[in-house]
């Protein structure tokens, strides 16, 4: 088993096939963390728990006289509330009697084979292969009788460790939670950099790095959803860890709304890092009996380096998270109406696109917003999910028709989620948005938020998507969330219940989506809010590719997906070739360039394919081919930065290795061209240092490990944003 119990030395081993996890029950009942990192066989690590009287930490009454015993500097795994620990807290409730405390102390524990589940909650679960056994702590509060359990499942195999908590009252007072954390690690030193990834809407996740210093560091979301701005998923790596060498701590959060994420290095150089839901506004009422389940943060932990921590998640990530039958197939490639019509169009003039593509090799058209309700702009009719028989007379079964007629597949935008107070459902059911009593609601793009909390809400959206869904052809939706929440208050539940309105929508979208989503498995869906603000595993759970970013530019791509494949598996971003100058930032980018950069991902099509010159759909014809050939390699295969953007400017390029090291495409884009430049070389990973290979284009044939270590030329002629693929072929 991967999860042991020495009771000789209270102590508890996790171990996977290269990490080890261990913890202690301590004097007086306090769950202690000893380690994580490289593993160990069997070792007992309890003498790293070296006590000392230390000014100003005090000390739990059952210590007595013993000053040495402060839960203030001890590393902790679940940092009680109210005594002794002025560090991040993981957990802050009041009481029955209005005190804030919970001190809990090891009660009992339990270990079983297979995963622990998380009702309502979306969490990477076990295949037949896996070998996963799981420990369950009780943390309890002798006092209030409120008990917290730490789950913890280990992927043995796969490296990984899942974490979750639950809390459960059985005290006979109602409780207010007020912050739960999902995930507490104590490290006893604190030489680490932080790696997080912040943006902006059409900038998301983009990189950044920096050393812990005294203090608090904080990522994080109070928008409702994962957000453009902050990812919910963060490293912490040795300081001079690089791709292929150092310790790197990874923390991914399975959940798509409000997160944060803090690291405190303390006054003896020791690092805290906490991940869970946001505390702000966040107050869960548990009346005597009644339990709350916080969401899972998945922790991977290499001891080689970065590129090694990027390829745990994706391989969990690709076998154990998403539903969708899509994970395993290929992805058709798909054109998409919306920077070539925006909400201009009629049937006739969509059916001129869809001809012209199939021209271009594309098999999937998908009709973007503004085909219900009135919806000629953004101002009107979300909420309204009836066809607009005015631009698409045959109603969407004879376009679905004529497009299948065409050879392609058909695919369709929703955004379930919102409504327009310019819609009949607005007009029918004012309450059913988030809106605070005596206040006007704010708007963002024109449109307010349905209270997916209400069950009945959630049920009208249910029978009215599924309705549309069910009523032609459809084979790949795309579903969006184009505004972030405000006025998170529901006209339906009591005051003191309030506070768990942001916790309570996600809960009722992960609802909608299991009714929507996994009652439709032959249809392909793709997350999107206003391309990445939900770019999460919560939604990876449900759909198998989000769009990636609003921003379609080829350059500015390289670094989003620089980004965002730190932990998402390459085949959940989708990416698409748009016109130049770009709609976004007006460059202009070869097409050869933007069908290199889209390959990094889900390739597929943004644009008026009717004003494609016959060069340039022979070109998207190649692309179509040579993608659909690398298919394999580029989802399935291992990938690799070979440059980072963020401090590498002269071009950006990444490697996808097949996993029987058989076969590697290297793709290189020249993002800042010098005259008379320097001469470069790159230098491939992840080959067999024995393998002969022959490069695509090279005479003769050269060792993995000559590719590795010599590299391979960069073009001279190369020119500004001018790219270049390496196919490499073992003999
Ligand atoms: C969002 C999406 C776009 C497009 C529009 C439609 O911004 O990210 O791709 O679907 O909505 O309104």
């Amino acid at each position: 088993m991967s999860v042991r119990y020495i009771e000789s030395k209270k102590t508890f081993l996790l171990q996977t096939k290269n990490s080890t996890y261990q913890m202690k029950v301590s004097d007086y009942g306090y769950l202690l963390h000893l380690y994580y990192g490289e593993r160990l066989i069997d070792e007992d690590l309890s003498y790293l728990i070296q006590l000392k009287d230390r000014g100003f930490s005090p000390n739990p009454n059952e210590a007595g006289h013993d000053r040495t015993f402060s839960l203030d500097f001890l590393p902790q795994e679940f940092s009680s509330d109210g005594s002794c620990d002025y560090r991040l807290s993981s957990i802050e409730v009041k009481n029955g009697d209005g005190s804030y405390a919970f001190v809990g102390k090891v009660a009992k524990h339990e270990i079983y084979a297979g995963k622990y589940s998380l009702a309502g909650l979306p969490s990477l679960w076990a295949t037949e292969k896996d070998q996963v056994d799981t420990l369950e702590i009780w943390l309890k509060d002798s006092t209030t009788q409120l008990t917290v359990v730490l789950c913890y499942s280990v992927f043995e195999e796969k490296d990984i460790i899942t974490r979750a908590v639950k809390v459960r009252n059985d005290s006979g007072d109602t409780i207010y939670l007020n912050r739960i954390m999902s995930m507490t690690m104590d490290f006893m030193d604190s030489d680490y950099d932080f790696i997080h990834f912040d943006g902006r809407h059409t900038m998301e996740r983009e990189w950044s790095r920096n050393p812990l210093a005294y203090g608090i560091q904080n990522v994080g979301s109070f928008r409702g959803a994962s957000s453009h701005q902050h990812n919910p998923f963060t490293i912490l790596c040795e300081r001079g860890a690089s791709e292929d060498d150092g310790r790197c701590y990874g923390f991914s959060f399975v959940y798509s709304g409000n997160f944060m994420c803090k690291v405190e290095k303390d006054q003896y150089d020791q690092a805290r890092i906490v991940m869970g839901i946001h505390p702000k506004h966040f107050s869960y009422q548990l009346k005597p009996g009644e339990r709350f389940t916080a969401p899972e943060v998945v922790l991977a932990y290499s001891g080689e380096g970065l590129t090694h921590l990027t390829h745990l998640y994706h391989r969990v990530y690709r076998e154990n998270l998403c539903k969708s039958p899509y994970v395993k197939k290929e992805r058709p490639i798909l054109i998409n109406s919306w920077e070539a019509a925006y909400f201009d169009f009629d049937e006739a003039k969509l059916l001129k696109i869809a001809k012209e593509a199939v021209d271009m090799g594309v098999e999937l058209f998908v009709l973007d917003d503004g085909w219900f309700g009135n919806r000629n702009d953004d101002n009107a009719a979300l909420g309204d999910w009836d066809v607009n028989t005015a631009k698409l007379p045959s109603g969407l079964q004879g376009l679905s028709e004529n497009i299948h007629a065409m050879g392609l597949q058909f695919g369709l935008w929703i955004e379930p989620e919102m409504v327009s107070e310019n819609s009949a459902l607005y007009r029918k059911h004012p309450d059913w948005c988030l809106q605070m009593p005596r206040r006007q609601p704010s708007r963002g793009r024109y449109q307010l938020v349905l209270d997916l909390s209400r069950e009945d809400v959630r049920d009208y959206l249910v029978t009215s998507i599924n309705a549309v869904l069910d009523s032609t052809r459809i084979e790949y939706v795309k579903w969006d969330m184009n505004r972030f929440i405000t006025d998170a208050w529901s006209a339906i539940a009591e005051k003191e219940k309030q506070g768990e309105i942001y916790h309570r929508y996600i809960l009722g979208l992960y609802d909608i989506m299991n009714r929507i989503i996994l009652t439709h498995p032959k249809i392909l869906f793709c997350g999107c809010s206003g391309g990445g603000g939900r770019f999460d595993p919560g939604m990876l759970y449900y759909q198998p590719q989000i769009w990636c970013s609003d921003n379609t530019d080829a350059v500015c791509r390289l670094r989003i997906q620089y980004g965002t494949a730190f932990v998402y598996p390459v085949f959940a971003m989708e990416s698409h070739v748009s016109v130049c100058p770009n709609h976004q930032t007006g460059r202009t980018v070869p097409l050869a360039t933007r069908g290199v950069t889209a390959m990094g991902g889900i390739l597929g099509y943004e644009l008026d394919s009717t004003k494609l010159s016959e060069e340039e759909k022979r070109i998207c014809r190649e692309q179509v081919a040579a993608y659909k050939r690398d298919y394999p390699l580029i989802a399935y295969g291992d990938y690799y930065r070979l440059t980072n953007p963020y401090t590498f400017s002269e071009y950006v390029a990444w490697e996808h290795v097949s996993p029987d090291q058989k076969e590697a495409l290297i793709s290189l884009v020249l993002t800042e061209k010098e005259a008379n430049d320097a001469q470069r070389f790159i230098k491939a990973k992840g080959l067999n240092p024995r393998t002969q290979y022959r490069v695509e284009g090279m005479k003769g044939s050269l060792s993995g490990q000559a590719l590795m270590s010599a590299g391979l030329p960069v073009p001279g002629n190369l020119l500004q944003y001018e790219a270049v693929q390496y196919h490499i072929k073992a003999l």
